[in-house]
Protein backbone atom coordinates (compact mmCIF):
# COMPACT_ATOMS: atom_id res chain seq x y z
CA UNK A 1 0.00 0.00 0.00
CA UNK A 2 1.09 3.26 -0.95
CA UNK A 3 1.88 5.78 1.95
CA UNK A 4 0.05 9.39 1.23
CA UNK A 5 2.90 11.99 2.42
CA UNK A 6 2.23 15.37 3.67
CA UNK A 7 3.60 18.95 3.51
CA UNK A 8 7.54 19.00 2.47
CA UNK A 9 7.83 15.36 2.14
CA UNK A 10 4.88 15.41 -0.82
CA UNK A 11 6.81 18.61 -1.49
CA UNK A 12 10.10 16.78 -2.40
CA UNK A 13 7.86 13.85 -3.79
CA UNK A 14 6.70 15.87 -6.98
CA UNK A 15 10.07 17.00 -7.47
CA UNK A 16 10.71 20.57 -5.50
CA UNK A 17 8.73 22.77 -8.07
CA UNK A 18 9.17 26.77 -8.07
CA UNK A 19 7.49 27.10 -10.96
CA UNK A 20 3.71 26.51 -11.14
CA UNK A 21 1.18 27.66 -13.74
CA UNK A 22 -2.10 28.48 -11.80
CA UNK A 23 -5.69 27.49 -12.34
CA UNK A 24 -7.05 28.78 -15.48
CA UNK A 25 -11.02 28.35 -16.20
CA UNK A 26 -10.93 27.33 -20.18
CA UNK A 27 -7.05 28.39 -19.80
CA UNK A 28 -5.20 25.68 -18.01
CA UNK A 29 -6.26 22.99 -20.65
CA UNK A 30 -3.64 19.63 -21.46
CA UNK A 31 -2.31 21.33 -24.47
CA UNK A 32 -1.45 24.42 -22.40
CA UNK A 33 -0.27 22.70 -19.77
CA UNK A 34 2.39 21.05 -22.24
CA UNK A 35 3.40 23.77 -23.99
CA UNK A 36 4.56 25.63 -20.84
CA UNK A 37 6.00 22.63 -18.99
CA UNK A 38 8.14 22.56 -21.68
CA UNK A 39 9.65 26.11 -20.86
CA UNK A 40 10.53 25.09 -17.53
CA UNK A 41 6.55 24.99 -15.66
CA UNK A 42 7.31 22.67 -13.02
CA UNK A 43 3.92 21.78 -11.40
CA UNK A 44 0.00 22.84 -12.91
CA UNK A 45 -3.32 22.59 -12.15
CA UNK A 46 -6.39 22.06 -14.12
CA UNK A 47 -9.06 24.65 -14.72
CA UNK A 48 -11.46 24.87 -11.69
CA UNK A 49 -14.12 22.02 -11.97
CA UNK A 50 -17.52 22.20 -10.51
CA UNK A 51 -17.39 19.19 -7.65
CA UNK A 52 -21.23 18.62 -8.26
CA UNK A 53 -21.31 18.34 -12.03
CA UNK A 54 -18.43 16.35 -12.09
CA UNK A 55 -19.99 13.41 -9.74
CA UNK A 56 -23.29 13.79 -11.65
CA UNK A 57 -22.77 14.09 -15.50
CA UNK A 58 -20.29 11.72 -16.61
CA UNK A 59 -20.50 13.11 -20.17
CA UNK A 60 -19.05 16.43 -18.64
CA UNK A 61 -16.46 14.72 -17.15
CA UNK A 62 -15.13 13.01 -20.10
CA UNK A 63 -15.29 16.30 -22.01
CA UNK A 64 -13.22 18.14 -19.93
CA UNK A 65 -10.78 15.49 -18.64
CA UNK A 66 -7.63 15.47 -19.77
CA UNK A 67 -4.34 14.16 -18.95
CA UNK A 68 -1.27 12.01 -20.66
CA UNK A 69 0.95 9.55 -18.26
CA UNK A 70 4.38 11.61 -18.26
CA UNK A 71 2.73 14.96 -17.49
CA UNK A 72 2.39 15.00 -14.15
CA UNK A 73 3.03 16.79 -11.27
CA UNK A 74 -0.17 17.89 -12.14
CA UNK A 75 -3.08 19.33 -9.35
CA UNK A 76 -6.86 19.20 -9.77
CA UNK A 77 -9.02 21.90 -8.56
CA UNK A 78 -12.56 21.42 -7.61
CA UNK A 79 -14.77 24.03 -6.27
CA UNK A 80 -17.93 23.05 -4.28
CA UNK A 81 -19.14 23.53 -0.53
CA UNK A 82 -20.39 19.84 0.10
CA UNK A 83 -17.68 18.15 1.69
CA UNK A 84 -18.95 14.38 0.61
CA UNK A 85 -19.89 15.29 -2.94
CA UNK A 86 -16.11 16.88 -3.06
CA UNK A 87 -14.41 13.60 -1.85
CA UNK A 88 -16.91 11.87 -4.82
CA UNK A 89 -15.78 14.06 -7.19
CA UNK A 90 -12.17 13.25 -5.84
CA UNK A 91 -12.26 9.92 -5.97
CA UNK A 92 -13.45 9.93 -9.81
CA UNK A 93 -11.05 11.87 -10.86
CA UNK A 94 -8.40 9.74 -9.72
CA UNK A 95 -10.24 6.65 -12.09
CA UNK A 96 -10.29 9.32 -15.04
CA UNK A 97 -7.93 7.76 -17.55
CA UNK A 98 -3.79 8.86 -16.69
CA UNK A 99 -5.12 10.33 -13.40
CA UNK A 100 -2.57 7.70 -11.44
CA UNK A 101 0.32 8.63 -13.39
CA UNK A 102 -0.20 12.59 -13.52
CA UNK A 103 -2.44 13.66 -10.55
CA UNK A 104 -0.41 14.31 -7.34
CA UNK A 105 -2.48 16.13 -5.13
CA UNK A 106 -6.49 17.62 -5.20
CA UNK A 107 -7.27 21.25 -4.66
CA UNK A 108 -9.82 23.43 -3.50
CA UNK A 109 -10.51 26.35 -5.09
CA UNK A 110 -11.36 28.88 -2.16
CA UNK A 111 -10.24 32.12 -4.43
CA UNK A 112 -13.22 32.30 -6.95
CA UNK A 113 -14.80 36.18 -6.63
CA UNK A 114 -17.51 35.64 -9.76
CA UNK A 115 -20.94 36.50 -9.12
CA UNK A 116 -21.92 33.15 -10.45
CA UNK A 117 -19.79 31.60 -7.51
CA UNK A 118 -21.25 34.34 -4.49
CA UNK A 119 -24.87 32.47 -6.41
CA UNK A 120 -23.23 29.06 -5.68
CA UNK A 121 -21.76 29.77 -2.34
CA UNK A 122 -18.12 28.70 -3.82
CA UNK A 123 -14.69 29.68 -3.78
CA UNK A 124 -14.23 32.99 -2.01
CA UNK A 125 -17.82 33.13 -1.22
CA UNK A 126 -16.95 30.67 1.70
CA UNK A 127 -14.53 32.77 3.09
CA UNK A 128 -17.20 33.80 5.67
CA UNK A 129 -17.87 30.14 6.34
CA UNK A 130 -14.56 28.84 7.82
CA UNK A 131 -16.63 26.27 10.09
CA UNK A 132 -17.05 24.66 6.97
CA UNK A 133 -13.69 25.21 5.07
CA UNK A 134 -12.22 23.49 7.58
CA UNK A 135 -14.93 20.52 7.56
CA UNK A 136 -14.59 19.88 3.53
CA UNK A 137 -10.38 20.81 4.25
CA UNK A 138 -10.60 18.03 6.60
CA UNK A 139 -12.90 15.38 5.23
CA UNK A 140 -10.93 15.60 2.14
CA UNK A 141 -7.81 14.89 4.08
CA UNK A 142 -9.20 12.09 6.00
CA UNK A 143 -10.77 10.40 2.69
CA UNK A 144 -8.64 10.94 -0.64
CA UNK A 145 -5.81 8.99 -0.91
CA UNK A 146 -3.78 11.79 -2.17
CA UNK A 147 -2.83 15.14 -0.55
CA UNK A 148 -5.33 17.86 -0.49
CA UNK A 149 -4.05 21.44 -1.09
CA UNK A 150 -6.10 24.45 -1.28
CA UNK A 151 -5.72 28.17 -3.03
CA UNK A 152 -7.13 31.32 -0.90
CA UNK A 153 -7.74 35.28 -1.45
CA UNK A 154 -6.14 37.50 1.41
CA UNK A 155 -8.50 39.31 3.71
CA UNK A 156 -7.87 43.39 3.90
CA UNK A 157 -6.89 42.16 7.85
CA UNK A 158 -3.69 40.69 7.93
CA UNK A 159 -4.68 38.61 11.04
CA UNK A 160 -7.63 37.70 9.77
CA UNK A 161 -5.43 36.35 6.82
CA UNK A 162 -2.77 34.66 9.08
CA UNK A 163 -5.54 32.45 11.06
CA UNK A 164 -7.28 31.45 8.14
CA UNK A 165 -4.34 30.27 6.39
CA UNK A 166 -3.26 28.14 10.00
CA UNK A 167 -7.03 26.71 9.88
CA UNK A 168 -6.41 25.57 6.69
CA UNK A 169 -3.12 23.93 7.41
CA UNK A 170 -4.56 22.48 10.56
CA UNK A 171 -7.68 20.66 8.84
CA UNK A 172 -5.39 19.01 7.15
CA UNK A 173 -3.79 21.05 3.52
CA UNK A 174 -0.42 19.60 2.51
CA UNK A 175 0.18 23.13 0.11
CA UNK A 176 -1.30 26.32 0.25
CA UNK A 177 -0.95 28.92 -2.53
CA UNK A 178 -1.73 32.27 -1.30
CA UNK A 179 -3.23 34.91 -4.09
CA UNK A 180 -1.98 37.97 -2.46
CA UNK A 181 -5.70 40.09 -3.59
CA UNK A 182 -8.53 40.08 -1.92
CA UNK A 183 -11.82 39.23 -2.63
CA UNK A 184 -12.95 42.92 -3.93
CA UNK A 185 -9.78 42.84 -6.36
CA UNK A 186 -11.06 41.39 -9.20
CA UNK A 187 -12.25 42.41 -13.21
CA UNK A 188 -11.26 46.01 -13.24
CA UNK A 189 -10.10 46.94 -10.08
CA UNK A 190 -7.98 43.98 -9.53
CA UNK A 191 -4.80 45.80 -8.68
CA UNK A 192 -1.54 44.51 -7.49
CA UNK A 193 -0.90 41.85 -5.28
CA UNK A 194 0.32 42.33 -1.94
CA UNK A 195 3.74 40.09 -1.80
CA UNK A 196 4.36 41.77 2.16
CA UNK A 197 1.04 39.83 2.81
CA UNK A 198 1.81 36.72 1.41
CA UNK A 199 5.44 37.18 2.84
CA UNK A 200 3.65 37.48 6.63
CA UNK A 201 1.62 34.19 6.02
CA UNK A 202 4.88 32.46 5.07
CA UNK A 203 6.17 33.59 8.22
CA UNK A 204 3.03 32.24 9.70
CA UNK A 205 3.13 28.99 8.05
CA UNK A 206 6.74 26.70 8.32
CA UNK A 207 5.59 23.41 8.06
CA UNK A 208 3.86 23.19 4.73
CA UNK A 209 5.25 25.06 1.22
CA UNK A 210 3.63 27.68 0.60
CA UNK A 211 2.96 29.34 -3.47
CA UNK A 212 2.72 33.11 -3.59
CA UNK A 213 0.02 34.45 -7.17
CA UNK A 214 0.02 37.43 -8.23
CA UNK A 215 2.16 39.98 -10.20
CA UNK A 216 4.36 37.50 -12.00
CA UNK A 217 5.13 38.16 -15.69
CA UNK A 218 8.56 37.71 -16.04
CA UNK A 219 11.20 35.00 -14.74
CA UNK A 220 12.99 37.71 -12.73
CA UNK A 221 9.22 38.39 -11.38
CA UNK A 222 9.26 35.00 -9.83
CA UNK A 223 12.39 34.79 -8.36
CA UNK A 224 11.85 38.37 -7.00
CA UNK A 225 8.84 37.14 -5.25
CA UNK A 226 10.11 33.91 -4.16
CA UNK A 227 12.87 36.12 -2.31
CA UNK A 228 10.75 38.49 -0.99
CA UNK A 229 7.92 36.19 0.19
CA UNK A 230 9.82 33.00 1.12
CA UNK A 231 7.84 31.23 -0.70
CA UNK A 232 9.04 27.87 -1.91
CA UNK A 233 7.63 28.70 -5.27
CA UNK A 234 4.88 30.61 -7.58
CA UNK A 235 1.80 30.05 -9.58
CA UNK A 236 1.14 32.36 -13.10
CA UNK A 237 -1.45 32.32 -14.93
CA UNK A 238 -1.78 36.04 -17.06
CA UNK A 239 1.90 36.22 -17.80
CA UNK A 240 2.13 32.47 -18.36
CA UNK A 241 -1.21 33.25 -21.05
CA UNK A 242 0.84 35.96 -22.28
CA UNK A 243 4.49 34.45 -22.36
CA UNK A 244 3.99 30.68 -22.03
CA UNK A 245 7.70 30.23 -22.07
CA UNK A 246 8.07 32.85 -18.97
CA UNK A 247 9.94 30.43 -16.17
CA UNK A 248 12.71 29.52 -19.11
CA UNK A 249 13.57 33.08 -18.60
CA UNK A 250 14.51 33.12 -22.38
CA UNK A 251 12.96 35.43 -24.76
CA UNK A 252 11.10 32.88 -27.30
CA UNK A 253 8.98 34.41 -30.49
CA UNK A 254 5.54 33.99 -29.48
CA UNK A 255 4.61 32.94 -33.21
CA UNK A 256 6.62 30.01 -32.88
CA UNK A 257 5.11 29.27 -29.14
CA UNK A 258 1.97 29.47 -30.76
CA UNK A 259 1.76 27.29 -33.72
CA UNK A 260 4.06 24.50 -30.93
CA UNK A 261 0.85 24.98 -29.16
CA UNK A 262 -1.87 24.38 -32.36
CA UNK A 263 0.64 21.19 -32.31
CA UNK A 264 -0.37 20.25 -28.86
CA UNK A 265 -3.97 20.85 -29.63
CA UNK A 266 -3.72 18.50 -32.43
CA UNK A 267 -2.73 15.94 -30.57
CA UNK A 268 -4.74 16.91 -27.21
CA UNK A 269 -7.93 18.48 -28.42
CA UNK A 270 -8.65 21.01 -25.98
CA UNK A 271 -12.62 20.50 -24.96
CA UNK A 272 -13.98 23.58 -26.74
CA UNK A 273 -12.67 25.54 -29.59
CA UNK A 274 -12.50 28.60 -27.76
CA UNK A 275 -10.03 28.01 -25.55
CA UNK A 276 -7.81 27.53 -28.25
CA UNK A 277 -8.63 30.86 -30.42
CA UNK A 278 -8.26 32.63 -26.52
CA UNK A 279 -4.77 31.27 -25.98
CA UNK A 280 -3.53 31.89 -29.68
CA UNK A 281 -5.19 35.20 -29.74
CA UNK A 282 -3.28 36.15 -26.56
CA UNK A 283 0.17 35.04 -27.49
CA UNK A 284 -0.50 36.65 -30.54
CA UNK A 285 -2.21 40.04 -29.65
CA UNK A 286 0.62 42.96 -29.79
CA UNK A 287 2.01 41.28 -33.22
CA UNK A 288 -1.12 41.03 -34.96
CA UNK A 289 -2.03 45.00 -34.02
CA UNK A 290 -0.37 46.08 -37.27
CA UNK A 291 -2.44 43.73 -39.24
CA UNK A 292 -6.48 44.21 -38.76
CA UNK A 293 -6.97 41.23 -41.70
CA UNK A 294 -5.06 38.66 -39.37
CA UNK A 295 -7.18 39.95 -36.17
CA UNK A 296 -10.45 39.09 -37.95
CA UNK A 297 -9.32 36.06 -39.22
CA UNK A 298 -7.73 34.59 -36.13
CA UNK A 299 -10.94 35.65 -34.44
CA UNK A 300 -13.40 34.15 -37.52
CA UNK A 301 -10.80 30.69 -37.74
CA UNK A 302 -13.31 28.19 -36.59
CA UNK A 303 -10.93 24.91 -37.33
CA UNK A 304 -7.20 24.64 -35.77
CA UNK A 305 -6.15 24.18 -39.43
CA UNK A 306 -7.26 27.89 -40.12
CA UNK A 307 -6.21 29.43 -37.29
CA UNK A 308 -2.17 27.69 -37.95
CA UNK A 309 -2.78 29.36 -41.82
CA UNK A 310 -3.23 32.71 -40.38
CA UNK A 311 -0.36 32.22 -37.41
CA UNK A 312 1.82 31.04 -40.44
CA UNK A 313 0.99 34.01 -42.42
CA UNK A 314 1.90 36.38 -39.47
CA UNK A 315 5.03 35.02 -39.33
CA UNK A 316 5.62 35.40 -43.12
CA UNK A 317 4.88 39.02 -42.61
CA UNK A 318 7.03 39.39 -39.95
CA UNK A 319 10.41 38.10 -41.85
CA UNK A 320 9.35 40.63 -44.58
CA UNK A 321 9.07 43.13 -42.04
CA UNK A 322 12.19 42.31 -40.54
CA UNK A 323 14.35 42.44 -44.11
CA UNK A 324 12.86 45.66 -44.98
CA UNK A 325 14.24 46.84 -41.77
C1 LIG B 1 -8.56 33.03 -17.62
C2 LIG B 1 -8.43 32.83 -16.14
C3 LIG B 1 -9.10 31.78 -15.54
C4 LIG B 1 -8.97 31.55 -14.15
N1 LIG B 1 -9.56 30.45 -13.60
C5 LIG B 1 -9.27 30.13 -12.31
C6 LIG B 1 -9.67 28.88 -11.77
O1 LIG B 1 -10.24 28.02 -12.45
N2 LIG B 1 -9.37 28.63 -10.47
C7 LIG B 1 -8.69 29.54 -9.68
O2 LIG B 1 -8.42 29.25 -8.51
N3 LIG B 1 -8.31 30.71 -10.18
C8 LIG B 1 -8.55 31.01 -11.46
N4 LIG B 1 -8.06 32.18 -11.99
C9 LIG B 1 -7.23 33.05 -11.15
C10 LIG B 1 -5.76 32.70 -11.33
O3 LIG B 1 -5.51 31.35 -10.98
C11 LIG B 1 -4.87 33.62 -10.51
O4 LIG B 1 -5.15 33.43 -9.14
C12 LIG B 1 -5.07 35.09 -10.84
O5 LIG B 1 -5.20 35.31 -12.23
C13 LIG B 1 -3.88 35.91 -10.31
O6 LIG B 1 -2.69 35.47 -10.91
P1 LIG B 1 -1.97 36.35 -12.03
O7 LIG B 1 -1.70 37.70 -11.43
O8 LIG B 1 -0.71 35.59 -12.36
O9 LIG B 1 -2.90 36.44 -13.21
C14 LIG B 1 -8.19 32.43 -13.35
C15 LIG B 1 -7.55 33.51 -13.97
C16 LIG B 1 -7.66 33.71 -15.34
C17 LIG B 1 -6.92 34.86 -15.98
Amino acid sequence: MSVKLGGYDFYQSIGCPKYAMAPMVEQSELAFRLLCKRYNTQLTYTPMFFSQSFVDDENNRKKYWQSTPDEGPLLVQFCGNDPQVLVQAGKLCLEMPHAKESVVGIDLNLGCPQRFAQKARIGAFLMEEQNLIREIVSTLHRELPVPITCKIRIFKDIQHTIAYAQMIRDAGCQLLAVHGRTREQRGTVQGLADWDAIKIVREHIKDIPVFANGNIRTLKDADDCIEHTGCEGVLSACGLLDTPALFSGVNHDNTKLALEYLELCAAHEPPEHSFMTGHVFKMLKDKVKPYNDLKVLLNTARTRQLMKDVVVELGFREEKEKMYK
